[in-house]
């Protein structure tokens, strides 16, 4: 079993990346015979035009990884635009690409609809995925619904490419996580860096306060009864709760537990367990970063090389 994840450094990471996706996969890195996470800075700037905030949010993740548990002695981690295998793959790829299947892509149509100008690089975005994940062959994919398609894609360019040139790509699978990571924001919808509504991972303390301080709420009083399932505040105090104590504190809800004093308990449960990490966060320097990247992308480029050796053997550009 051979996997890899890829993450947009497109700002500062928050707590539904952390259970949505890094949690998850670091738990891979124990069951793989290989782990692969990479930063997906080419994939960035089909949306990205500050030079400076890229360059940032790429410094700040690998350290964040690091801070959470990554071990690069035991996964790789690296940045794909440093690997230059990647384009020219998709690049290939693109070659037997229908228009079509491009077409189909959900989340292009989306960010169309949101009024993000339509560039060639957002249009081929799921080949520069699909090169990503079969360089590597990768043989499982874990990602979030949005980019289940995406992997699909990948499946049908390793597919069609093996037919028309001959078995040379492994046909990777996607490992879907459950609908039910989806950690809400503090306005109630999905946590995003790209609606504000976030509760960072590693931000400064009065910031973690005031998000969760500021979570929107209903009318109910302080005494009233209410009902945890339907309280985004308890949806985000579950996620540091073990199932009893979870089970305790939704029947202070239903009791009649303040808003206020839940959002209390959940800063105090949220600062207990970050504490461990945010102190390793502060300690590492950038030159650990840099470390755990070039390491990373030395093993990365030696697979990468060995895959283009056969692909480009396959199509006569040898
Ligand atoms: P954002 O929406 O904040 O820009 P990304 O799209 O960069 O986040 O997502 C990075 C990873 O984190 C993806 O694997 C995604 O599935 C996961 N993720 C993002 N937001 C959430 C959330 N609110 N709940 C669960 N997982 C999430
Ligand atoms: N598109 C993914 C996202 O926005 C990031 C990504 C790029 C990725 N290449 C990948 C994820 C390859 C998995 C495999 O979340």
């Amino acid at each position: 079993m051979r996997v890899l994840s890829g993450i947009q450094p497109s700002g500062q990471l928050h707590i539904g990346n952390y259970f949505g996706s890094i949690k998850p996969n670091l738990e891979f890195v124990e069951k793989s015979d290989l782990s692969i996470f990479f930063i997906a800075d080419l994939h960035a700037l089909t949306t990205m035009r500050d030079s400076e905030a890229l360059k940032k949010a790429r410094e700040d993740i690998v350290l964040d990884y690091l801070a959470c548990g990554f071990d690069a002695k035991k996964a790789i981690i690296f940045e794909q635009s440093k690997v230059p295998h990647h384009t020219e793959l998709m690049w290939i790829l693109s070659c037997v690409t229908p228009m079509g299947l491009l077409e189909r892509a959900v989340s292009y149509k989306d960010k169309i609809r949101q009024g993000i100008g339509a560039s060639v690089g957002l249009f081929t975005y799921p080949v520069l995925m699909a090169a990503d994940i079969l360089l590597y062959g990768a043989t499982h994919v874990p990602v979030g619904k949005d980019q289940k398609q995406h992997v699909e894609m990948a499946r049908d360019m390793a597919q069609k490419f093996n037919t028309v040139f001959g078995d040379t790509l492994m046909v990777p699978e996607p490992v879907i996580r459950e609908e039910s990571a989806v950690v809400p924001g503090t306005d109630g919808r999905k946590m995003s860096k790209s609606y504000g509504n976030t509760i960072p991972l590693f931000g400064d303390e009065k910031t973690v306060k005031k998000a969760i301080m500021g979570i929107v709420t209903d009318s109910a009083g302080a005494d009233d009864p209410k009902d945890p399932e339907n309280s985004v505040i308890f949806v985000l105090n579950r996620l540091f709760l073990g199932e009893k104590e979870a089970d305790a504190l939704a029947e202070k809800y239903r009791s009649g537990i303040s808003y206020g004093d839940a959002k209390k308990r959940l800063f105090e449960d949220y600062m207990d367990f970050i504490r461990p990490m945010r102190e390793k966060r502060m300690k590492l320097k950038p030159a650990d970063g840099q470390e755990a990247l070039d390491s990373g992308k030395r093993k990365a480029s030696e697979i990468a090389e060995k895959t283009m050796e056969s692909v480009r053997k396959a199509v006569g550009l040898f």
